[in-house]
């Protein structure tokens, strides 16, 4: 890098040197602007004169020179203007800056005696910024959300200056959110980026889910960080995306129809309608029985006699059967003259 500059520097001086020479070469030649208002020279030659010297008749420049921060500030006014009136362009000794496809230097550089104030200018359009800031501008323009709606300059008004959001949005999140960056890419306010496996940083606005779930019921889940399952805010994973179902044939559909709960997935809920083959895979002894028997029960799905998991419902619960007392005992001593509930007995006599 500093090898680089100083052959930068180097070539610069070299070129300043041959338009020196070309200068004064012309100087010979044609002297139209000197006519009309010379520096007094006073014997000398025109590169020998100081700043100061030119500061009667051209003082904003010398102002301008001497105030501006940066690199031109040192140089004298004679090694630019070579000749009275000359007047430089930039490309003569910065040729290749930024590449060829920027040009126009005063639309960024407006003031050539302080080239590094302010590159800003009411008609610069963000497209301005491009050749340089590829990853802002494209964010901007691809996910900017509402603030796509504004030139790079509005939130940048000087080359450099980071706005804080806050001017702006104040502590929208309160007390508790306040380094913006952290969350927030400003070009892609939407798009929120957390800090990985930080789950300090979700709980600030979700502490009520998480009382209601991982804190009520602790399960492996709870130990996994939220951003494994919540890899961009607002996006959840499959379950499929992590475990196997049950059986292959299963969908995604399958799973939420038994495990409502993401963050509690231990708890087992199954909706009313739901069909008995998928049972299958864990109770294959009593739907296989149930198949096969030649009962009225096998007609019937397993939910309605299961309507929880790993709850049994007895014969005369849910209004299946209601008999005389003389019939027989309890909902529960059917078993002992009917045979199982899966497999009715159809031998015994009464
Ligand atoms: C006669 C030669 C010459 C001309 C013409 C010239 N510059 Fe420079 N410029 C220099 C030198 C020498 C430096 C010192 C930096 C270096 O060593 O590369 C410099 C530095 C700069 C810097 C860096 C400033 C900093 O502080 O980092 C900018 C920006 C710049 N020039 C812009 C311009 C622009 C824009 C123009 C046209 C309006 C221009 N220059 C015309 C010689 C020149
Ligand atoms: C780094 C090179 C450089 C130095 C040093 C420099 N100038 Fe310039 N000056 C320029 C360039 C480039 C222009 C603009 C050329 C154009 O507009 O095409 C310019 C323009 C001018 C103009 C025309 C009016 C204007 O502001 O555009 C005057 C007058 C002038 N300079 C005087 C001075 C004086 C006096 C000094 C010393 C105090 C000085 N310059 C130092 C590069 C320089
Ligand atoms: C006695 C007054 C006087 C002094 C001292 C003087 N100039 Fe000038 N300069 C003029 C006049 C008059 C013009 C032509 C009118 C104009 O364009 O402003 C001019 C024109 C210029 C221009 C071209 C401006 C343009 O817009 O084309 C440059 C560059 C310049 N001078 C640089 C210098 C530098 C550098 C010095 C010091 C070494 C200097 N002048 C000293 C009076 C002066
Ligand atoms: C679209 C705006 C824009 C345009 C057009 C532009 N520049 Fe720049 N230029 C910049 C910015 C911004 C920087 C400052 C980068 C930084 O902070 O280091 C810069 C820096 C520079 C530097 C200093 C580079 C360094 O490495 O320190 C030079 C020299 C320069 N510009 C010359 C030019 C010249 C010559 C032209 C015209 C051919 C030009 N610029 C056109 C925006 C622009
Ligand atoms: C110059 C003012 C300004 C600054 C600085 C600013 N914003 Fe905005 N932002 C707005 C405006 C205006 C809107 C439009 C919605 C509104 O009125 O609140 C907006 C919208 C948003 C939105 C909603 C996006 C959408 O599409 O719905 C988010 C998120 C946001 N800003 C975050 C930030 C963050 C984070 C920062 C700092 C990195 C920031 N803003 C800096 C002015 C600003
Ligand atoms: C709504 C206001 C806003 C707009 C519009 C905006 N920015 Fe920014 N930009 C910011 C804020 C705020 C930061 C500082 C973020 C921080 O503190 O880290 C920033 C940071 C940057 C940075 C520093 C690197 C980075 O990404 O943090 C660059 C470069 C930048 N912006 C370029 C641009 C460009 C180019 C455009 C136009 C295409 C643009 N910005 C439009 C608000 C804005
Ligand atoms: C010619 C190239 C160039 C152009 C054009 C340019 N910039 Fe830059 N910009 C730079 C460089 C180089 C830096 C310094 C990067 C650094 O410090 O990492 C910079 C720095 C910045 C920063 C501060 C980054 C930080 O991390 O602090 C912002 C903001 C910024 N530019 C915005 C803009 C905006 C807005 C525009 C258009 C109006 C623009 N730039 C045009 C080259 C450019
Ligand atoms: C810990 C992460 C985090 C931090 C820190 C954070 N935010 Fe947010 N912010 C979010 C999330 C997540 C949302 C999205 C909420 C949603 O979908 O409505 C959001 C939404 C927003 C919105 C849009 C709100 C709306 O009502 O549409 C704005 C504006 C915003 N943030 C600005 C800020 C500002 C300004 C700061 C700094 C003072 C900040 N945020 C700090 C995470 C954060
Ligand atoms: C094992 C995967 C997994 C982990 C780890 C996980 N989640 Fe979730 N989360 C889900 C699933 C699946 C849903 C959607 C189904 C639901 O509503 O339960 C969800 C829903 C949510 C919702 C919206 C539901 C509501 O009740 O408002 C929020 C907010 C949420 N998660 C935040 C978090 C936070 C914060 C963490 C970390 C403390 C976290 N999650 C960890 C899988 C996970
Ligand atoms: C990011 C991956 C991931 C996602 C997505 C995910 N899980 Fe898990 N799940 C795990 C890990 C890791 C474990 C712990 C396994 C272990 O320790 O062997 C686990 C454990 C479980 C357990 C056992 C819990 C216990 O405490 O015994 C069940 C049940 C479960 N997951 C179901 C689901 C369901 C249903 C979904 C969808 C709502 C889901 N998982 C989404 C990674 C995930
Ligand atoms: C018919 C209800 C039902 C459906 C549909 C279902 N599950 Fe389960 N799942 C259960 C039951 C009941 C358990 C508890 C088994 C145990 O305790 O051994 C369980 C346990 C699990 C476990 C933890 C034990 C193990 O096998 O590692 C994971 C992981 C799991 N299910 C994932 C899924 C996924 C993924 C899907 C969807 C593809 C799904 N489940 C669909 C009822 C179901
Ligand atoms: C007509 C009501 C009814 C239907 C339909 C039914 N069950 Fe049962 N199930 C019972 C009763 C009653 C018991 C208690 C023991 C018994 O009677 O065999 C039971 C017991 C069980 C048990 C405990 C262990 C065992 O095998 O005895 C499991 C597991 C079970 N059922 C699963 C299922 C599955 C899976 C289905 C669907 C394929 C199903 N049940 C359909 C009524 C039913
Ligand atoms: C992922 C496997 C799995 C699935 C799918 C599953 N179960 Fe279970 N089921 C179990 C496990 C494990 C037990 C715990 C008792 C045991 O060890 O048999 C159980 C227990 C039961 C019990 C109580 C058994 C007793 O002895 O008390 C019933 C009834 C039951 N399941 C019905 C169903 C029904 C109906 C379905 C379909 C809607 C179903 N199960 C789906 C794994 C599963
Ligand atoms: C002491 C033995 C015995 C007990 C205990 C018993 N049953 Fe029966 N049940 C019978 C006999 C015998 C029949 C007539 C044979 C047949 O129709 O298959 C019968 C018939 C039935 C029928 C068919 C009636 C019809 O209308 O066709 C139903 C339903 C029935 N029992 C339900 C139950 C229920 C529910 C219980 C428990 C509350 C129960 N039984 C307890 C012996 C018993």
């Amino acid at each position: 890098m500093t090898a680089k500059r100083e052959h930068i520097t180097w070539t610069i001086i070299i070129i300043g040197i041959l338009l020196c020479v070309l200068a004064s070469g012309c100087t010979d030649r044609t002297q139209p602007v000197q006519e009309e208002g010379p520096p007094a020279t006073q014997g000398r030659a025109y590169q020998q004169l100081q700043n100061a010297e030119c500061v009667d008749c051209h003082a904003p420049q010398c102002d301008a020179l001497a105030n501006g921060r940066g690199m031109h500030a040192p140089l004298n006014c004679t090694f630019c203007h070579v000749q009275h009136g000359y007047l430089p362009d930039c490309r003569d000794c910065h040729p290749e800056t930024h590449g060829a496809t920027v040009h126009s230097c005063a639309s960024c550089h407006p003031d050539p005696h302080a080239p590094v104030e302010r590159i800003n200018n009411s008609d610069l359009n963000s497209s301005r910024c491009r050749s340089c800031h590829v990853p802002q501008y494209e964010g901007i323009e691809e996910s900017g959300g509402m603030h796509s709606a504004f030139e790079c300059d509005h939130c940048h008004i000087q080359h450099g200056y980071l706005p804080p959001c806050s001017d702006c949005h104040g502590l929208v999140h309160g007390a508790d959110a306040l380094d913006c960056a952290n969350c927030h890419d400003p070009h892609k306010p939407e798009s929120i980026e957390f800090d990985d496996h930080d789950n300090s940083q979700c709980t600030r606005c979700h502490s009520s889910v998480i009382e209601q779930t991982f804190i009520r019921e602790h399960t492996r889940h709870a130990d996994i960080a939220c951003d494994m399952c919540h890899p961009e805010h607002a996006v959840t994973m499959l379950c499929i995306d992590c475990h196997a179902g049950h059986n292959t044939r299963m969908s995604m559909r399958d799973c939420n129809n038994c495990h409502r709960i993401g963050h509690v997935p231990t708890d087992i809920m199954y909706s009313p309608d739901t069909l008995s083959v998928v049972c299958v895979d864990c109770h294959a002894e009593p739907f296989n029985t149930m198949f096969e028997s030649d009962s009225e029960h096998r007609y019937i799905e397993c939910v309605n006699c299961h309507p929880d998991h790993e709850t049994i419902l007895s014969c005369d619960e849910g209004g299946c059967h209601t008999l005389e007392p003389s019939h027989g005992t309890d909902g529960t001593g059917c078993v002992d003259c009917h045979g199982s509930a899966h497999n009715l007995d159809h031998t015994i006599a009464g």
